[in-house]
């Protein structure tokens, strides 16, 4: 108990200290006065310098997100941040903080009683002599942990620039073309499989570049049909969920008994409807897959009619008030 009180009051101290407290004239002492401890201040001040640097280094390592081993990088930051303040603590609990033993419990809810307390955490600073420049360490050290704690934050998406997120590479006549970046034809699109295409002669590393395209019966699509001509259907192929590739296709063997064709995320199985929108089946999906409208050329090959149907990729904030945009 006694340690436990050593250390309220050592937060005590650094939390309301306020550089030297009033003379306490009319009143008698309840701590004794102790001796200064210069080393002990210095070693506290140098340890929340490096707590400090500690939790800099977290939101750092964070922000670049390319150094190799980075997950261990930042344990290692934030480990050493609460490290770091934990010993700083212990030091002026042991060395700075000027013990004082009670034999009586205090008694509770008494005006008297707290005024004791304030006197004793005022009185038991009495070791410090830079008490300002300890706090103004102290409150640095915590509040860029406290940075490094929110810092993650940052990853739940953009909150304001969000107009990157609506924009995809599709626009009305640009063909599709497949991995090896020749143009898909609707004849060699057939039922049963499933095919990966992407924006001719766009960057394939933006979110809103791949597509996966199936045929079906045009008489079993029963939304959009002006969007899928010879029946052939294009959709995203980001999962709404979390952003993982849609890579299945759920082809019915045995029709009797199995359910109709389906585009499935294989992170956490959301199926979505190709003949229906991109509507969800089953899953965490919050959204339809955005559907991409398709037209054949002259030549036979597949080109894309318009931009999506809705905004690419993953759920973030606000995302159902946008509209995908070329
Ligand atoms: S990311 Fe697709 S189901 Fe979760």
């Amino acid at each position: 108990m006694t340690k436990l009180k050593d250390w309220l009051i050592a937060a005590g101290v650094l939390a309301l200290g306020r550089g030297t407290p009033p003379p306490r004239d009319q009143k008698a002492r309840i701590v004794a006065p102790g001796d200064p401890d210069r080393r002990a201040e210095n070693v506290v001040l140098a340890l929340f310098f490096l707590a400090t640097l500690a939790g800099a280094a977290f939101i750092v390592v964070y922000a670049l997100d390319r150094l190799s081993h980075d997950t261990q990088w930042l344990g290692l930051a934030i480990g050493a941040a609460f490290a770091l303040l934990a010993l700083a603590s212990t030091v002026i609990a042991h060395r700075l903080v000027v013990t004082e033993e009670v034999v009586e419990p205090y008694p509770e809810d008494s005006p008297d009683a707290q005024e004791e307390i304030e006197q004793i955490v005022e009185e038991s600073g009495s070791r410090f002599t830079r008490k300002r420049l300890v706090t103004v360490a102290g409150a640095g050290a915590l509040g860029t942990l406290g940075a490094a704690l929110l810092a993650p934050a940052a990853s739940l998406g953009p909150v304001l620039h969000t107009g990157e997120l609506y924009r995809a590479p599709w626009r009305r006549g640009r063909r599709l073309v497949g991995d090896d970046g020749r143009a898909l034809s609707a004849d060699e699109i057939e039922e049963g499989t499933f095919y990966t295409a992407y924006p001719e002669g766009a960057d394939r590393e933006l979110i809103g570049a791949p597509i996966v395209v199936v045929r079906l019966p045009t008489a079993e699509i029963r939304d959009r049909k002006d969007w899928a001509p010879r029946g052939i259907v294009a959709y995203s192929k980001i999962c709404t969920h979390a952003g993982c590739a849609v890579a299945l296709y759920r082809k019915p063997t045995f029709a009797a008994v199995q359910p109709r064709p389906a585009l499935v995320c294989p992170c956490h199985y959301s199926t979505f409807d190709p003949a229906d929108g991109g509507a969800v089946l089953f899953g965490p999906a919050g959204r339809p897959l955005p559907q991409l409208p398709l037209a054949i050329d002259g030549a036979g090959h597949l080109r894309a009619a318009g931009t999506f149907s809705g905004p690419v990729g993953p759920a973030w904030w606000g995302v159902r008030m946008g509209k995908a945009r070329s």
